[in-house]
């Protein structure tokens, strides 16, 4: 196991009936700034429970922050934050509101350029104002990290940015919430949790036992749960299970040390930036590539996962990785997820967009060995294909 330190000051408020804490939680004389998405917490009632909750606060409103947030809209609730003063941000939604949230919150304390914080990944942020969340959907963790992912629409830069001024002061997960979720965001939340999960763990082995059995516990809970909620999608246990799951998975605990790869994750944000493929298809897509082409580095992680995950018969380990990369792709495809870029419309051509794009942002050495180079990716994308 590698040295860590590890310090998560998140509270996480779970259960039923939550949001009436969210009174308490923020301090009388803050001005709120509600920051939601398209419309879906106005149309299931959340945004009123919220009201509801701050109706002894004086509170702002700031909806239409899109799926994958724009910075330029970012930039109008900026404006907002700083016309009317306000010092506390609440985000209802899912990780794109977060995120965008997340933003505000440092672009409001910040006096250059705002895209700076993205640009350096987040280094030049020195303060933001509070953060709280009430969570409608499960997938990225950002309810309980200190990572924000933001895209410049007229550039189609999809970049995130981490800092720990950012991280959540508390987040109201009430599973309940995502009872109102279509099945393909219901799909692509398992399959972004699960991919987390993997990038932490399908790498090399470093005898990191607690790590291992964490990561292995989180995904049998996904593989298990997920595809309950895409016949009985108010299946109050298995929506709690699956949302605690896809918390436990990017909150800074598994990556705690052991190598984390997350070369899907980077090459999967350029094709969401050029293409607009939601941000769990294009893992979907990426991760089996990955571990074909990165088989000799991945098979005894791989061969791991199997057995304990996908129940695997012993054999020999590059038997078994290859077995276990069919098993993740056969669960993707249960949960509705495509897994190879054809499914989706994308061709061979995207390939120099996507890599050009990958070294503009000087991600030139992917994977947990720094050994994915440019090149290496193009023969990743053609496995994809
Ligand atoms: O905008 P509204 O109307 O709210 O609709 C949303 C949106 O269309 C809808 N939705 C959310 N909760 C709902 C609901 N519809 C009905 N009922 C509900 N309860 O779902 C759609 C997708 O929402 P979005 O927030 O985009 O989904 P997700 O949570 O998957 O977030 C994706 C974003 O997070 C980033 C991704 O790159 C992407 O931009 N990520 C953030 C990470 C982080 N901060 O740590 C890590 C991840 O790897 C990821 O990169
Ligand atoms: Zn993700």
């Amino acid at each position: 196991m590698q040295n860590f330190i590890f310090h998560n000051p998140a509270k996480i408020i779970f259960g039923h009936d939550q949001i009436s804490s969210i009174g308490n939680e923020i301090p009388g004389d803050k001005t709120v700034m509600i920051v939601y998405g398209g419309g879906s917490v106005n149309r299931n009632g959340t945004l009123k429970k919220v009201r509801d909750s701050l109706k002894n606060h004086t509170v702002y409103e700031f909806g239409g922050v899109q799926a994958n947030p724009h910075y330029e809209t970012l930039m109008e609730a900026v404006a907002l934050v700083k016309d009317k003063g306000v010092n506390f941000l609440l985000a209802v939604g899912g990780g794109s509101v977060i995120d965008g949230t997340k933003f505000v919150a440092a672009a409001a304390c910040y006096d250059g350029d705002a895209w700076d914080i993205v640009k350096s990944y987040g280094s030049v942020v020195k303060r933001a104002l509070p953060v709280g969340c009430v969570l409608t959907i499960a997938a990225t963790g950002s309810e309980m990290n200190n990572v924000a992912v933001v895209t410049k629409a007229e550039t189609k830069d999809k970049l995130f940015f981490a800092s720990p001024y950012v991280m959540p002061q508390f987040s109201v997960l009430e599973p309940e919430l995502t009872f109102t979720l279509p099945p393909n965001q219901t799909a692509n939340g398992v399959v972004d949790a699960f991919v987390h999960v993997l990038e932490q763990y399908v790498t090399y082995p470093v005898n990191a036992k607690v790590q291992d059995r964490l990561a292995e516990g989180l995904l049998n809970t996904l593989k298990e749960e997920g595809p309950k909620v895409l016949t009985d999608t108010e299946d109050y246990d298995a929506r709690a299970n699956i949302m605690w799951a896809a918390t436990m998975a990017l909150n800074g605990l598994l990556s705690t040390g052991t190598p984390a790869d997350w070369a899907s994750h980077l090459i999967g944000q350029e094709i969401t930036g050029l293409y607009g493929l939601d941000h769990a298809r294009t893992l979907a897509v990426m991760i089996p590539a990955i571990w074909k082409y990165a088989l000799a580095d991945k098979k005894q992680k791989l061969a791991q996962y199997g057995e304990r995950v996908w129940d695997i018969p012993a054999s020999d380990t590059e038997t078994m990785a290859l077995q276990a990369i069919d098993a993740t792709v056969a669960f993707f495809e249960t949960m509705g997820v495509k897994t190879r870029l054809s499914d989706y419309g994308l061709g061979d051509d995207i390939i120099p967009a996507v890599t050009n794009k990958l070294k503009e942002h000087g991600h030139v050495a992917l994977g947990e060995h720094a050994n994915i180079t440019t090149e290496k990716v193009e023969e990743i994308l053609k496995l994809a294909l």
